[in-house]
């Protein structure tokens, strides 16, 4: 289906794991019932999945940062630069200078937002598979200002979709690219006008359309590694689905995560993400409006 070739993700040790605030409805009840045992069994399980496919690199956890295991909002990687993310809640900002300091030491240009733009990173910005297009949420988390500033300092098309169900509040909860061009999404959490962007940019065939039921289990909370997708939970049908599309269906249970509202995808961070087309092709609008290239 798609050529083999080197990934690389980001995982951050479950060590200092554990619900101790409420910033999302997953949250809530939940404060202090991880069970802390089980999580570090799920995570571990989940990262000898990925590295028997790609490779796993691991930053240090720290303590006072519990959600920092969701290395997806760390950042978003392009080639060799990073924007870095600026958290909307002060519980999860000091995370910021320790996924700043891991970039840096990896060699990467490391971009940050002004001080009044939330950005959420790799939660809420998702490049595509196929194209050269990043997907950005906004609406819970990042703010709306964020895409048109990425946009141009990484030149690139960038197509924002407003999340409207607090349940979904980053976009890697709800929408997923993978490759071939395929895209799973949970349309309801999106409003009108982005659920016809969405299906106006990915042809019927290559679209995934994901019940409530699956959505719940954050199966859109995808690993994607070459034919290799990895989630917390999938229905017999969207395994059929998944299958059909040419995919390797690895069921990886993620119960303690989900807790914090989170699952596969966002305990990772996609650290191999090469430029689809020359860095001096020419430049393309935001926000919708398609290439006239
Ligand atoms: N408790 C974390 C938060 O609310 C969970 C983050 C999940 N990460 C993700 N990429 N969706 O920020």
């Amino acid at each position: 289906m798609q050529q083999q070739r080197h990934n690389a993700f980001l995982m951050c040790p479950p060590e200092h794991y554990e619900v101790s605030y409420v910033i999302n409805p997953w949250m809530e009840g939940n404060v202090a019932h991880a069970d802390l045992s089980l999580a570090a069994r799920q995570w571990r399980t989940l990262r000898e999945g990925i590295a028997r496919v790609a490779e796993v690199r691991e930053m240090p956890s720290a303590s006072g940062v519990p959600d920092m295991v969701f290395t997806a909002n760390g950042g978003l990687v392009l080639a060799d630069t990073v924007v870095l993310s600026h958290f909307r809640h002060a519980e999860r900002q000091p995370e910021e200078p320790r996924f700043r300091a891991w970039f840096e030491a990896q060699g990467l240009r490391v971009l940050t937002m002004p001080d009044d733009v939330p950005f959420e990173g790799a939660g809420d910005a998702l490049l595509d598979r196929e194209s050269e297009l990043l997907w950005m949420g906004y609406g819970h988390r990042t703010g709306v200002r964020a895409a048109p500033l990425i946009a141009g300092w990484l030149d690139i098309e960038v197509q924002s979709l407003q999340l409207v169900d607090p349940r979904f509040y980053h976009l890697d909860t709800c929408f997923c690219p993978l490759e071939g061009g395929y895209l799973m999404v949970y349309l309801p959490a999106f409003d009108a006008a982005s659920q016809k962007a969405i299906t106006s940019r990915v042809a019927p065939h290559r679209l995934i359309a994901v019940g409530e039921e699956d959505a719940l289990h954050f199966a859109c909370n995808t690993v994607n590694a070459g034919r290799h997708v990895f989630l917390n939970h999938a229905s017999a049908t969207l395994r059929a689905q998944l299958e059909g599309k040419g995919f390797e269906v690895h069921v990886t249970p993620l119960s303690e995560f989900m807790k914090a509202g989170g699952a596969a995808k966002c305990l990772t961070l996609k650290m191999t993400e090469p430029r689809r087309r020359a860095a001096n092709a020419p430049l393309h609008g935001i926000d919708g409006k398609r290439r006239s290239a």
